[in-house]
């Protein structure tokens, strides 16, 4: 039995997709614990695409359980939307599959005003938020006025919270933002839609946790976004309104920290962030642009062009201390072949002085001068291979470099987006 925390090590879109579908082999239940449709994760099954937002990636592998716990913000329309288009091309037949926690606060179409009202009149600075209404969806989990999927079940609680939540917003959305405000009717009978779809998939979801870790099962949790993304120790405001990290596996989804056997860092072979905020290695030369397009660098929610740079061992060092991550697994290793040189970046130079922990300070972030250590290219194809020793020896000797800097082993390494295009050297979930 092993319980196993999948979290990301960098601005998020480190390809955790892929590698919680390969483990979820493993697993008998995936959770999702944290962020909302912010997220997105694109996996390629048998040459289909498939992107999730909400359900964990889990659910293409029958007999699966999926849990979307408490610390997840739900966004009822684009949640059906996903389950709907699952039915359709054949999964989630047995609806079993999915558990949705009644405990998780649900997103409503102020929240998603909210969110792009007030990018639209912030002065400079902008956050680059995904617009889906995830951190007013938060904030009203912090001020305790937020609805959750219980009170959605008991249409009279939900009314009188609605109405509450509605006179306050509206005055908000039309005297703050000029926008326009919601009806209570309207919004109350499309909710209670929702409700009808997805009140079969409601449930305690902690006590099922706790169920099964008693019977012996393996639980795989899945974070969305990553490290620099944490309200707390991420790239602050430039971040999203969770906590990304691995700790919040825990508080997230109802269970104790002395359950986890294990924390696998998902970390990209370099570096892309989507949104705004400092980025130290940074390229907006043509080899950013050939990391985007060989990569496919835009986001999986909005689309937008990623911003893309060199690995950032400062980044993820930082990672690795605040996950207390066991191993990591990198991806994406195949997007830099063809490249004569590949840089690293171990350190920075603010002004006179040497840094080597990332700087809480965005303003001092974005002062920051990655200090690059240089290393061989390959040019050979890699997807094929499967063992370390099938990389060429420059691939190996960067992989190396990597563990060197940041004292962490790495388990996994991804070499194409398919399932198999794998080398796994260690399974945390086969412990
Ligand atoms: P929000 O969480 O949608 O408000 O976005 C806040 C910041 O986090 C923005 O810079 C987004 O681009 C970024 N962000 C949110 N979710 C993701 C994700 O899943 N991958 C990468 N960046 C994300």
């Amino acid at each position: 039995m092993a319980q196993v925390i999948v979290a990301g090590t960098q601005w998020g879109d480190e390809g955790k997709g892929k590698i919680i579908d390969l483990l979820a082999e493993f697993a008998d239940v995936i959770v999702r614990f944290q962020g909302g449709s912010n997220a997105g994760h694109t996996l390629v099954v048998g040459g289909e695409k498939f992107i999730f937002h909400l359900i964990p990636s889990g659910i293409l592998r029958k007999a699966k359980r999926c849990v979307i716990s408490s610390g997840v913000v739900v966004d009822p329309d684009v949640l059906i939307e996903e389950i709907d288009s699952l039915k359709e091309r054949g999964y989630l037949q047995d609806d079993s599959q999915l558990l949705l926690s009644e405990e998780a606060h649900v997103i409503f179409p102020y929240h998603k005003m909210i969110d792009m009202g007030r990018e639209r009149i912030r002065s400079g600075g902008k956050i680059g938020t995904t617009g889906r209404g995830i951190g007013p969806a938060y904030e009203d989990k912090a001020a305790r006025c937020g609805i959750r999927v219980i009170d959605l079940l008991q249409g009279d609680v939900f009314h009188r919270k609605l109405e509450e939540n509605l006179a306050n917003k509206n005055y908000y959305l039309t005297h703050v933002l000029q926008e326009e405000g919601f009806e209570l009717e309207p919004l109350f009978q499309e909710y209670m839609g929702y409700k009808e779809k997805l009140q079969r998939y409601v449930t305690n979801t902690s006590l099922f946790l706790s169920q099964q870790i008693k019977e012996g099962n393996n639980i795989l949790f899945e974070g969305a976004q990553g490290t620099l993304l944490d309200v707390d120790h991420g790239t602050f405001p430039f971040v999203t309104s969770s906590s990304t990290v691995a700790g919040n596996a825990c508080a997230g989804s109802g269970i104790g920290p002395t359950q986890i056997d294990f924390v696998l860092g998902v970390t990209k072979a370099y570096t892309t962030r989507v949104g705004s905020g400092p980025f130290p290695t940074e390229l907006s030369d043509e080899i950013g642009e050939m990391l985007r397009e060989r990569g496919g660098e835009y986001g999986a929610t909005t689309g937008r062009p990623r911003r893309c740079g060199w690995f950032d061992a400062v980044v993820v060092r930082h990672a690795v201390r605040l996950n207390g991550l066991s191993g990591v697994a990198i991806t994406k290793l195949d997007t830099l072949t063809g490249l004569n040189t590949i840089k690293v970046c171990t350190a920075y130079q603010v002004g006179e002085d040497l840094i080597n922990e990332f700087p809480a300070s965005s303003e001092m972030a974005v002062r920051c001068e990655p200090i690059y250590e240089e290393l061989q290219g390959w040019k050979e194809e890699i997807s094929g291979a499967r063992e370390i020793s099938q990389l060429p020896r420059a691939a190996q000797r960067y992989l190396e470099r990597i563990e060197e800097l940041i004292q962490t082993p790495i388990h996994i390494i991804s070499v194409g987006a398919q399932r198999h295009e794998t080398i796994i050297r260690h399974n945390p979930l086969l412990t």
